[in-house]
C-alpha cells in the first residue's frame, strides 16, 4: 500500500490521484488481489525475470486466468521462462482456475515456443489486434486446460 501510494502521489503511473485509505486497500484486495499472482525469478544479481497471473478480463470467465512472463535478456534461453511458467501452472491450479491463457505476439518465437512447450495451445489470432513501432500486430491466444 505504501509502495501504491507513493506511486499516486509521485507519479504518472498510476490514474489514481488521491492514496487509497487502508479499507480502500483492503477492498481492493479483497475483489482482484487473491486472484493473482506475482513470482520472481532471483538470481546472482538480482532479480532475472518474473510471472504474472491476472484474472482473464472477459465478463464472467471466472475460471480463467491469463499468464505473463517476462525474463531479463541477459537471461535468456537459460529455462528461467520455463520454470516461471511452470510455477504459475502449479499456482493457477491451486487457485482454482480451470483454464490459463496468453496472449503472445504472432511473430514472437520465444513467447509462442515457451507456451507450446508447456502444453498450451495456439486456439487462435486475433489479427491487428494492436499498433506498435509504426505497424500492426497480429496476437495470438493460446490456451491450456489446469488440472
Ligand atoms: C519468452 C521468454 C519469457 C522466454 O524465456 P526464457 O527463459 O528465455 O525461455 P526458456 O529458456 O525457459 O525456454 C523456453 C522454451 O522456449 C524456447 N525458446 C527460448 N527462446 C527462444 C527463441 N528466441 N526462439 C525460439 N525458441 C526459443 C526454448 O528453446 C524452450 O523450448 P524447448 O524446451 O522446446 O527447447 C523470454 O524470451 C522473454 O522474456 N521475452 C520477452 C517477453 C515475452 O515475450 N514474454 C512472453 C509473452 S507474455
Amino acid at each position: 500500500m505504501g509502495i501504491y501510494n507513493w506511486a499516486v502521489n509521485q507519479t504518472f503511473a498510476t490514474i489514481d490521484a488521491e492514496p487509497l485509505s487502508r479499507e480502500e486497500a483492503e477492498d481492493w484486495w479483497e475483489a482482484h488481489g487473491k486472484k493473482s499472482r506475482l513470482l520472481v525469478a532471483d538470481g546472482e544479481e538480482g532479480v532475472v525475470g518474473w510471472g504474472r497471473l491476472l484474472p482473464w478480463g472477459r465478463r464472467g470467465l471466472t475460471a480463467t486466468v491469463e499468464d505473463l512472463v517476462y525474463v531479463d535478456p541477459l537471461h535468456h534461453g537459460s529455462g528461467i521462462g520455463k520454470a516461471l511458467l511452470g510455477r504459475l501452472l502449479e499456482e493457477a491450479h491451486a487457485m482454482g482456475y480451470r483454464t490459463i491463457v496468453a496472449s503472445v505476439a504472432a511473430d514472437n518465437r520465444a513467447g509462442t515456443r515457451l507456451h507450446e512447450a508447456m502444453g498450451f495451445k495456439n486456439v487462435g489470432t486475433i489479427h491487428e489486434g494492436a499498433f506498435k513501432f509504426n505497424r500492426w500486430m497480429d496476437i495470438t491466444l493460446m490456451e491450456r486446460q489446469l488440472g
